[in-house]
């Protein structure tokens, strides 16, 4: 089936300027656009090819968690890479502010960056999660892959009812439609750009637009997990390489997986 209108003329606009979504593969329905574009990297398809679903039955979250992808109700796609390794060690957190950039722009409303990649509106314990990013790698022929998968709640129904104190849509907080082709295109646009930053030697300014977006964080104490144990300690920075960068009572710690619960 060939793309929706919603989407197809937004994103047909982009096919010139952006490398990303060259070839794009629409499902109104596929278990997770995620394994699809896995799928795809391992039978060798190009880079920048883009995997769209209406609704997924087996959505992957971060940490192993299921992302609920009801249909019609939010963005569920999925980008593939084959980037040097320097490159794809950022690409998660290039991503973040990827789709961060893309919901400012086409929402108008400015989210906060939650380590590594997690997408809020709102700050600190009251803020809510809009968005998420599961990137996943792996070889193939020799060759890096690295899958980008990006899922935005747009309408109210994209996320169930239990998650509505830790959750919230695009929709529900701007009262208004969100034009789900004019975001998914502007997130390619995105994170094109942010990934041609990172090719370019530019990880610097990458990291520095997350840094910003996640500036509520800083000075922060935090709690997370290593080999089983809790941890805590105040969050100072991002290095570089994404490793988060905080202070406990035993020294500095560098965190560079997981999930942060705040204190
Ligand atoms: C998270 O846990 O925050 C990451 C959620 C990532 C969800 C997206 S939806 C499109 C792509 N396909 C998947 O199966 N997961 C990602």
């Amino acid at each position: 089936m060939g793309l929706p209108h919603e989407f197809a003329e937004p994103l047909g606009r982009l096919a010139d300027g952006c490398p990303l979504g060259a070839r794009i593969i629409w499902h109104a329905q596929t278990g997770s656009t995620n394994a699809d574009a896995a799928a795809l990297a391992d039978a060798g398809a190009a880079e920048g090819c883009v995997v769209v679903a209406d609704q997924q039955t087996a959505g992957r979250g971060r940490l192993g968690r299921s992302w609920s992808s009801p249909a019609s109700s939010g963005i569920y796609a999925s980008v593939l890479f084959r980037p040097d390794p320097r490159v794809a060690r950022m690409l998660t957190i290039a991503a973040g502010v990827a789709v961060a950039e893309a919901i400012e722009t086409v929402a108008g409303i400015a989210p906060v960056l939650k380590w590594p990649n997690d997408v809020y509106l709102g700050e600190g314990r009251s803020g809510r999660k809009v968005a998420g990013i599961l990137a996943e790698a792996g070889v193939s022929r020799g060759q890096t892959w690295v899958v980008v998968g990006f899922g935005i709640n747009v309408l109210p129904g994209s996320f169930p009812p239990e998650l509505a104190s830790r959750a919230t849509s695009l929709e529900s907080e701007l009262g208004r439609p969100v034009d789900r082709g004019e975001l998914l295109a502007t997130c390619l646009v995105r994170l094109a750009a942010r990934y041609d930053d990172l090719r370019g030697g530019r990880t610097s300014d990458v990291v520095q637009a997350w840094r910003q977006r996640a500036s509520s964080t800083f000075g922060r104490r935090v709690e997370w997990d290593e080999d089983g144990a809790p941890k805590s300690g105040v969050v100072r920075n991002v290095d570089d390489e994404g490793g988060l960068m905080v202070e406990t009572d035993a020294g500095r710690a560098r965190v560079v997986s997981g999930e942060l619960r705040w204190l």
